[in-house]
């Protein structure tokens, strides 16, 4: 049987193809949408203020260990207890921190979620296309010749993101509380009626429902991990002798067809809630209580 040698393109440049489609695209709309996540969550951490609403807290400063910053919102807060801070206000043995630095808590928290994205296998592959362009697509000469792998250092690090699944869920947990305190609110911290005729107590915001929706799409993302989908069912060869295993290893599969598309929007509506109640704090929008 005679054989015959079949010779694929090699493209030895970087960017060379022979692809005629728009293959920059994707690459171009991932580097823009994280980089402006970056950016603005940046700013956000930078703040120190402006996170909390009455009873709204962003998640970016979730968990809230103290109270920090310099707004009307925080003043109020402190003169009557703040109901988010866990440990009251910015405390006097966090002196040594530089001055150019801000009080900020969330520098205290933003390592979990943001580790957990980070080293998530659906945004590894997404920036390593679009930032180190390596690989940069199918069939497009790459920057270098040598593939790096994750098996040796440094990017043999990414194999930490199983634990920082484990804070992720917990951190679900906390932001769920968050959206149900979300919908008790406290007596007015400007003076006048924020949430309508009578203030305080149980009532649905637009900001209540951006929580709730925070915390759907974040579950959503997180439930889907591979990493929670090994845990549950990964060392299962006959699913029949584990019914319950079976069930919940479906449910993580269902969630994890769509992780990519849980990762965006629950990455847009952190930023997009944290921007809700920041508007809100800086009296920018008016929150409309709608019961
Ligand atoms: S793989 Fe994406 S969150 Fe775990």
């Amino acid at each position: 049987m005679s054989q015959a040698d079949l010779h694929l393109p090699q493209q030895s440049r970087f960017t060379e193809t022979s692809r005629r489609d728009k293959w920059w695209l994707v690459p171009l709309l991932t580097f823009l949408g994280l980089f402006g996540f970056v950016v603005y969550s940046t700013w956000a951490a930078w703040q120190g203020a402006n996170y909390e609403f009455d009873a709204y807290l962003s998640p970016m400063y979730s968990p809230l260990l103290f109270e920090a910053g310099t707004n009307a919102a925080k003043e109020w807060h402190l003169a009557h207890g703040s109901h988010h801070a866990l440990f009251g206000p910015w405390p006097s043995w966090l002196g040594w921190m530089p001055a150019w630095m801000p009080m900020s808590p969330a520098f205290f928290i933003l390592i979990f979620p943001g580790g957990f994205r980070l080293t998530c296998y659906y945004y590894r592959g997404a920036y390593y296309k679009a930032f180190w362009a390596d690989p940069l697509t199918c069939s497009v000469g790459e920057p270098r010749k040598k593939y790096l792998g994750e098996q040796t250092w440094p990017l043999i690090a990414q194999n930490i993101h199983r634990y920082f699944l484990y804070a992720a869920i917990l951190f679900i947990g906390v932001l769920t509380f968050d959206a149900f305190r979300g919908m008790y609110y406290s007596e007015d911290w400007q003076g006048k009626v924020v949430f309508g005729e009578g203030g305080a107590g149980f009532g649905i915001g637009i900001g209540s429902l951006v929580l709730i929706i925070n915390v759907f799409l974040l579950g959503g993302y997180t439930f889907g991990c591979h990493s929670l989908r090994h845990l549950i069912g990964g060392k299962y060869n006959l699913f029949s002798r584990h019914p319950k295993r079976k069930v919940a290893y479906e449910c993580v599969s269902c969630l994890n067809a769509q992780h990519m598309l849980w990762a965006w929007c629950s990455l847009f509506w952190v930023g997009f809630t944290d921007f809700y109640i920041r508007m809100c704090a800086s009296g920018v929008f008016t929150d409309v209580r709608l019961f």
